[in-house]
């Protein structure tokens, strides 16, 4: 069995850049990987509430987030930061994102730096591991009028965030089975046995 990959898009926008890119990602992981799509603009995620902790729509995300190894989260860049049902799907989840690699996308005017960094330290508190890179892309810098990417070093990071996603998420998930289920005290995987 592959590495399991799940894209997060998190555009409001019907033809969204970021979401456009995930796309292409995960279609490249697949020679390697199992791949799945999660669209928060699509599936409409409850907001968190602790003591209403349960719908239709969040026991499939749930069911999505168990499955998979690892992630690919793709935002655009909102103020900054990440959009508000990217926050929002991941205050859902904490012990789940443990052990697993996290790659990052962002549409921006401004390269999306903050935009990824919130959402590695956002994975961080969680104890998930993050890709030291992501892909940035600018809307008609990158892209051509049929949303065709017409930037050579982007298709070229498409290539390289795919690849080094399966070889590291699955190492780095591999060892995180393995230090569940041995009896190794001093391993962050304890805490989670
Ligand atoms: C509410 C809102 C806030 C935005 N803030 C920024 C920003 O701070 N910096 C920036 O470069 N672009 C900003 N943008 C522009 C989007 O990031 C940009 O259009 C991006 O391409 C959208 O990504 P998408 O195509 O995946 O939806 C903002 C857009 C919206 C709707």
């Amino acid at each position: 069995m592959g590495l399991k990959i799940l894209g997060v898009a998190s555009s409001m926008r019907e033809s969204s850049y970021s979401t456009r890119v995930l796309k292409l990602t995960l279609e490249k992981a697949k020679k390697d990987a199992e791949t799945n799509l999660l669209d928060l603009r699509e599936l409409q995620l409850p907001m968190y509430r602790p003591e209403q902790n349960s719908s239709p729509e969040l026991d499939k995300v749930t069911e999505y987030v168990k499955w998979a190894d690892a992630f690919v989260l793709a935002s655009p860049d909102y103020h900054g930061s990440m959009s508000g049902v990217m926050k929002n799907f991941l205050d859902f989840f904490w012990s789940d994102f443990a052990g697993k690699t996290f790659g990052y996308i962002c549409a921006s005017h401004e390269k999306g730096l903050t935009v990824m960094d919130q959402m590695r330290t956002a994975v961080r508190q969680c104890y998930g591991w993050s890709m030291p890179y992501g892909i940035s892309v600018n809307s008609d810098q990158d892209f051509d009028k049929q949303g065709n990417i017409t930037n050579e070093n982007i298709l070229s990071r498409i290539e390289t965030i795919a690849r080094d996603l399966v070889v590291y998420g699955d190492l780095i998930a591999g060892q995180y089975k393995k230090d569940l289920q041995s009896k190794e005290p001093n391993t962050f995987a304890a805490h989670y046995r």
